[in-house]
């Protein structure tokens, strides 16, 4: 056993520490309800290891602390819904495993037999009719957890065995008992399917109960303050057939006393909300804050509770349960009362020199009189003094302010008390019905017990000692059943048990209650005792139970408290007040008081009391022996029935879902009792497998053994694998189904599993992964190859184009090398032959012209000398005929004159002659001379000229400049360009024409085309008279109908810049000398400018009507003059004139503008409007018309037609 442990020790640590491991943390803080908390490995490289607890927070654990953490079981990683199959059966790892579930919204799990409910504090969609259907008749551990469960075993168990069940439900308060008690009753009320009346009584008791029994407390707003048992019963088919109520220790004192932020019960506060004015001005009430009795705690209302609702439904509960109107006034009555009387005002007196006191309100004093029907005198008297009998004497003594507090609050807390005890007889008489003796063999009942748990508060006092026993009880109840399922396990399994052993708690509750002298027989013996107080009664149980382990005196005689060790822990009593809670006696004078009331109602609650005399009621039962015996009852009653357990647990003070507080519920677990399950299978054999599961869990311990469905042996299988594992002479036994183990056992099998599967998993991982590499390198292979091959093509193909490319420009280079060689060498041949043509060529124009030279000069010079001598010789002529003429004169004046002055006359004659001619000869000279200059000038600026950039209008104004520029007039077009000289001699044949004559008609082709001559054309289209043949003229309206006036005196303006162009039609006059810069600007822009222009068709109406009226004339001109175009006018006098005189002047049509244009510009003119204007259809008639004059004018207007005709026939198609 020792080497195993050690053995399981060194495991532990090794299979310890790798990350992502569970373990459990004792965080050792000493804490009384401090276990350790799970957690997760997450860090242990670094010699220390980081783990991170359930509740989220990081814990740095160094080698030292190691013992701290001890591996988790695999059974408490993820919880398990029978808390009893984990490995870590302890509190540890029972709270781990409600933790994880509550988590997940899983309030229920079982422990064995017992159920676990934690309080999810919210509505779970786990409670509907589904649900219910779900789990009826079937077995526990079938379906999840669920009190369902538990009802439903209890019902089929009931009905299969025969047998009476019960379900213990116990907890903390707030822990959800009432909740779990009303869940069941609704699930038994569902399936024995009756719906009947008695079914319906027995759910409707429940409002009424909690509205009298139940209040809000800081634990729990619907906090029950008493213990029931409700025993249903049912008929022989399961239906229910009635129930009875057992109402154990209602807290009384609550009627008068609420601690802080607690209210008294409900009833109170929904009677004040509920009822009508009227009612409540009967009763003499209005609201709650106005009493004394339900403001002691601050607190009136409930948050989440609608108290005038829950009135309703406890008067339609009260309905159901057979409440008459009668009895349920005579309740409010009492319950008005009791406010009244909590209201009295007390004020202290002292009379003969004794305190003494007396009431101050006297309003709440008669209304709680006339409502409890009694003479307020009397009840003033009972509440401020007692008689006493002494030696046959009836004597009334004054109570103290204190002493008259206390009866009134015992007087109330006694009506409040018998009330309760009334209404629940009330309920019992409507839902019980006594079993006639043949029907108590075949009834059978279930009973509900929801009692308050285990209690220990910073001050313990009687109530909380009651409870504690009535725990103690239920704990040796408990204990016992989870022993005796345990004995019956063994004994089904033929499992040796004889040696287990487990400890009860038997010897605590025989000091409470069952051997003589017990504690509750001496505080019953003490209250009886007249001089009996507390302090003789603590006395007495010091005396006598000093010794008891179980008791714990106090630890001087000052104190008033004594402690037991209860099974939940110790708890210590105060024991101040005990005698008095114990006796539980209303003193005579009340009684008298209720005696003489003329309420029958409240004679009837208090008729025991009444018709005990006084001595009797003196020796009634005290509380505790009441209440010993009703639990006695009660313990009988369950010690025949079939017990369930449902542990209701509170995970928080706060009453709030979600929120898991460990050491709240660590205590709860304790005191549960569910500990003691645990022990008592810790004692024996805590872990045990059917022999299946121990097959298939543990079978990879042995080599070659099969599944468990495959094993013919399974025991057989299950006892190898133990003796091979666990050694054959170990504490482990083999029973009929299961094999039993103790924790160690479990331990070292897990361990072992663990290492066995570890070996499998590391061999699977191992040949998983080899495959996985293998088949991941051998594609990276593949891959690999495939990039490599495509690389290297790739990479080849790129080398084999580069260096391709290289060759080529290598060959190109030589090639181009080599006909640049060639290309340079013909060329330099080339050069030289051309250097000598050239050269010979020069030479030979040189020779020539220097042989024209020559003969020019010589001409010239001969020329030069000729007219010299010419000149000369005439000039010697000159003077021998003026000498011949002096001679002459000389002779004709010797007539006259002297000789003498003949000859001087005829001498100054001469010599005057002589000097005119002299003068002749220098003005002849001089005028030669500037002709020379003039010459040189011409010369000089030819040759610039030829050097300045030439302007395509200069040029054609050069080439054409003949036609019409210098003389527009025919055959006055001037001298032609060099290079048309042979337009001369044309020009020169056109003079001796008549062109006033119509030029010849082309000849005919062969073919007959006459369908589509423009002559048959021009006969059909053509207005007034106009012929198809050219006219030199203006017309007087456009050859072509026109209908818009604008395309008509386009078209007059086309044909007068024909006629201009052919140069049959002078250019305008110069107009101004000054350039308006309009030559600059394009043609085609001024010809869109003219078409745009909106003055156009007023102009042209003016036009119209201005042929007669001669004197706007020339206004009339403008107009048409802006249509066509202007430039400066080279226009001679001559012309000018003939076109003011009105020569070209025809009616309505005549055109003039005021600037000359370029041919080139009237070419642009005419093709322009061409284009734009396509109604004007110049395009074939004035190519035709054009065709007659130019191609019998010159060689340059043929070609200009055929670029026209071109364009033309273009834009017609
Ligand atoms: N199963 C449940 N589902 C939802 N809420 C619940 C459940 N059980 C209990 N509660 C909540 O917890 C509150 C307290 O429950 P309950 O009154 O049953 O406690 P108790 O154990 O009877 O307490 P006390 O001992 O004070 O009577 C309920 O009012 C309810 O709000
Ligand atoms: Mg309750």
């Amino acid at each position: 056993m020792q080497k195993i442990w050690k053995l399981y020790l060194i495991l532990e640590q090794c299979i310890l520490n790798s990350t992502g491991d569970y373990v459990w943390l004792d965080l050792k803080t000493g804490r009384e309800f401090e276990v350790p908390i799970g957690a997760v490995v997450k860090l242990c490289d670094s010699g220390q290891i980081q783990v991170l607890d359930d509740e989220g927070s990081e814990h740095w654990i160094s080698p030292q602390n190691a013992t701290n953490i001890k591996p988790m079981h695999p059974t408490s990683i993820h919880g398990v819904e029978d808390m009893i199959r984990l490995g870590d059966l302890n509190e540890a790892g029972i709270l781990r495993n409600l933790l994880i579930r509550y988590r997940e919204h899983l309030i229920y799990t079982y422990t064995g037999s017992i159920l676990v409910a934690v309080n999810p504090y919210q509505l779970l969609p786990i409670y509907t009719a589904d649900q219910i259907r779900l789990y009826t008749n079937k077995k526990i551990g079938e379906m999840p957890p669920h009190i369902f469960a538990i009802a439903d075993n209890c019902y089929f168990n009931m009905q299969r065995n025969n047998k009476d069940q019960c379900c213990i439900i116990s907890g903390e308060s707030g822990a959800g008992k009432t909740e779990s008690t009303k869940l069941i009753l609704q699930f038994l009320a569902a399936i024995s399917g009756q719906h009947s009346w008695i079914e319906q009584q027995v759910l409707e008791a429940n409002p009424i109960l909690e509205a009298f029994g139940n209040a809000k407390t800081i634990r729990n707003d619907n906090s029950s303050r008493f213990g029931k048992y409700i025993d249903i019963h049912f008929n022989k088919r399961g239906a229910i057939e009635g129930a009875k109520i057992e109402q154990y220790l209602l807290e009384k004192s609550r009627v008068c006393r609420q601690a802080q932020d607690e209210r008294n019960y409900h009833i109170f506060y929904c009677m004040l909300k509920g009822m009508t004015p009227d009612q409540k001005k009967k009763l003499g009430l209005s609201k709650a804050t106005d009493y004394t009795y339900l403001t002691i705690g601050n607190c009136t209302v409930c948050d989440g509770r609608d108290d005038q609702k829950e009135y309703s439904n406890i008067r339609s509960a009260m309905k159901v349960l057979m409440f008459t109107d009668t009895e349920n006034w005579e309740i409010s009555k009492l319950l008005a009362s009791i406010l009244h009387l909590g209201n009295l005002g007390y004020e202290a007196r002292t009379y003969d020199n004794l305190d003494a006191c007396e009431v101050v309100c006297c309003a709440g004093l008669s209304t709680a009189a006339k409502l409890l029907e009694v003479d307020s005198k009397d009840l003033m008297n009972c509440l401020t003094s007692r008689t006493i009998i002494t030696r046959g004497e009836t004597v009334s003594t004054p109570l103290s302010i204190d002493q008259a507090l206390d009866v009134r609050d015992a007087f109330v807390k006694g009506i409040y008390g018998r009330l309760f005890v009334w209404i629940v007889e009330k309920i019992n008489a409507a839902i019980y019905k006594p079993p006639s003796r043949e029907l108590k063999a075949v009834r059978r009942c279930i009973g509900l017990l929801d009692i308050f748990g285990f209690e220990n508060f910073t001050i313990n006092s009687f109530e909380q000692l009651c409870i504690n026993f009535a725990n103690e009880n239920l704990q040796q109840f408990f204990v016992r059943h989870v022993f005796k399922l345990e004995q019956e396990e063994y004994n089904l399994e033929n499992i040796n048990w004889q040696h287990i052993e487990f400890t009860d708690n038997q010897d605590a509750l025989d000091m409470i209650a069952i051997k003589p002298m017990n504690i509750i027989s001496l505080i019953d013996e003490e209250s009886k005792f007249p001089k009996g107080t507390d302090t003789t009664m603590l006395n007495k149980l010091n005396s006598q139970h000093k010794l008891n382990t179980n008791y714990i005196p106090p630890k001087n005689t000052y104190e008033t408290q004594f402690g037991i060790q209860h099974f939940a822990g110790v708890v210590y009593y105060e024991t101040r007040g005990f005698l008095e809670k114990n006796r539980d006696t209303l003193h005579g004078d009340i009684i008298q008081l209720v005696h003489s009331s003329k309420n029958k109602f409240i004679k009837q609650i208090f008729q025991a009391d009444v018709a005990m005399g006084a001595e009797t009621r003196k020796r009634s039962p005290t509380l505790s022996s009441q209440f010993k015996r009703s639990l006695e009852l009660l313990m009988r009653t369950l010690s025949v029935c079939q017990p369930f357990f449902v542990r209701c647990i509170k995970p928080n003070e706060y009453k709030k879902p979600m929120l898991f507080d460990r050491e709240l519920c660590v205590r709860q677990l304790r005191y549960s009792g569910m500990m003691e399950t645990i022990r008592i299978r810790r004692a024996g054999y805590p872990i045990r497998y059917t022999f299946v599961e121990f097959v298939d869990r543990y079978r990879v311990l042995l080599p070659g053994v099969k599944p468990a469905y495959k094993q013919g042996d399974l025991r057989g299988t299950c006892q190898h694998i133990a003796e091979t594992v666990l050694g054959r002479n170990d504490d482990w036994q083999m029973g009929k189904t299961k094999i039993f183990l103790k924790d160690h056992h479990d331990m070292l099998l897990e361990i072992e599993r663990d290492k066995a599967i570890t070996d499998k998993v590391i061999l699977i991982q191992k040949v998983v992964r080899g495959f996985k590499d293998r088949s991941n390198f051998l594609k990276l292979k593949k891959s690999t190859l495939f990039i490599q091959k495509t690389w290297r093509g790739y990479y080849c193909r790129k080398n084999y184009s580069t260096m391709r490319a290289g060759f080529s420009r290598l060959q190109a280079l030589y090639r181009s090398r080599k006909l640049h060689q060639t290309y340079h060498v013909t060329r330099r041949s080339v050069t030289q032959l051309q250097a000598c043509s050239r050269g010979f060529m020069v030479r030979r124009a040189f020779r020539h012209r220097l042989w024209a030279v020559i003969t020019i000069q010589a001409h010239t010079r001969g020329m030069i000398a000729r007219r010299l001598y010419a000149r000369l010789k005439g000039e010697y002529r000159r003077r021998l005929e003026a000498e011949k003429m002096r001679l002459a004169e000389e002779e004709k004046l010797r007539n006259q004159m002297s000789a003498r002055r003949a000859k001087a006359e005829a001498e100054r004659m001469h010599q005057e002659r002589l000097a005119q001619l002299a003068r002749e000869d220098a003005k002849r000279e001089k005028k030669e001379r500037e002709e020379a200059r003039r010459k040189k000038e011409l010369l000089e600026q030819m040759e610039k000229a030829r050097h300045e950039p030439v302007n395509d209008s200069d040029m054609v104004d050069k080439m054409f400049g003949f036609l019409g520029t210098t003389n527009s007039l025919p055959g006055q077009e001037g001298q032609a360009p060099a290079g048309f000289e042979d337009l001369e001699r044309g020009q020169a044949q056109l003079e001796e024409e008549d062109l006033d004559e119509a030029l010849p008609l082309p000849e005919e082709d062969e073919e007959d085309l006459s369908e589509y001559k423009f002559a048959k054309f021009a006969a059909t289209y053509f207005q007034g008279t106009s012929t198809h043949t050219y006219m030199r003229r203006p017309l007087k309206q456009p050859l072509l109908f026109h209908d818009d006036e604008g395309d008509q005196l386009a078209a007059l303006a086309v044909w007068i810049t024909v006629l201009r162009f052919m140069g049959d039609l002078p250019e305008p006059k110069y107009h101004t000398a000054i350039s308006d810069g309009s030559e600059k600007i394009p043609v085609m822009t001024k010809i869109y400018e003219t078409l745009g222009k909106k003055t156009y068709k007023r102009e042209l109406q003016a036009l119209q009507g201005e042929g007669e009226v001669g004197h706007k004339k020339n206004s009339v001109r403008h107009k048409l003059v802006s249509l066509t175009l202007k430039k400066k006018s080279k226009i001679t006098e001559e012309v000018t004139k003939r076109l003011t005189d009105g020569e070209y002047t025809v009616h309505g049509n005549s055109m003039l503008e005021d600037r000359p244009t370029s041919n080139l510009e009237k070419l642009h003119f005419i093709i322009g409007n061409g284009i734009l204007r396509p109604t004007l259809r110049l395009t074939r008639e004035l190519c035709n018309t054009l065709a007659d004059k130019i191609s019998l004018r010159d060689r340059f207007g043929f070609s200009l037609y055929i670029a026209l005709f071109d364009k033309v026939h273009v834009d017609t198609h």
